[in-house]
């Protein structure tokens, strides 16, 4: 099982700051999942082209079943992380960031300028997070429980998670 990490910062890129939001996600994910996974990660720059390339070679190529995107979300000119999902995804998935906002909201009232988005293209669900580290995980907490049953709707492999840090919610049929 595959899943994608990408670091979406002019700076973190040109190495005038280290990423620290990539690795926030894979600390989370390493504590909230109990099945085998090997993350993918990379770090680029604020262009929309880059970004859906990556975002097509990680579900396409790389076959990750999901890719959490850190960065990019706000109002700046060169903020366009929404705009490249949305380019490559089949569906977008408007509770995500509805929900992330709503947390973040709690914390910071700028929560309001983070244009997060979510979306599946083809077998592969695709979620952005703002960039800030601290609110990766408050972000991940808050939208991990419906991620496995949105990847087995859509064809993906079974997650299933650690209950002490993520309870799965599976709808009974
Ligand atoms: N959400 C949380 N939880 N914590 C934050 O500090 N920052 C906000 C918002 N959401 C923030 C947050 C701000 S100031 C902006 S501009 C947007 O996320 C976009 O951030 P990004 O461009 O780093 O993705």
């Amino acid at each position: 099982m595959r899943i994608g990490i990408l670091t979406v910062s002019d700076r973190a890129s040109r190495g005038v700051y280290e990423d620290k939001s990539g690795p926030a996600i894979i600390e989370f994910l390493r504590e909230a999942l109990s099945c085998e996974w090997t993350p993918h990660t990379l770090v680029i720059p604020d262009e929309q082209d880059q970004i859906e390339a990556t975002l097509k070679a990680f579900c396409d190529d790389e076959g990750c079943c999901l890719v959490v995107t850190t960065g990019g979300t706000g109002p700046a000119k060169r903020d366009v992380t929404p705009e490249a999902t949305d380019a490559v995804c089949e569906k977008t998935l408007p509770g995500f960031g509805e929900l992330m906002r709503e947390i973040s909201l709690k914390s910071v009232p700028t929560a309001i300028l983070s244009r997060q988005t979510a979306g599946i293209r083809g077998k592969s669900l695709i979620v952005n997070l703002p960039g800030k580290p601290t609110a990766i995980r408050e972000c991940l907490l808050a939208v991990m429980p419906a991620i496995p049953y949105c990847i087995d709707l859509i064809g993906g492999p079974f997650l299933t998670t650690n209950e002490s840090v993520v309870k799965a919610f599976r709808p009974k049929v």
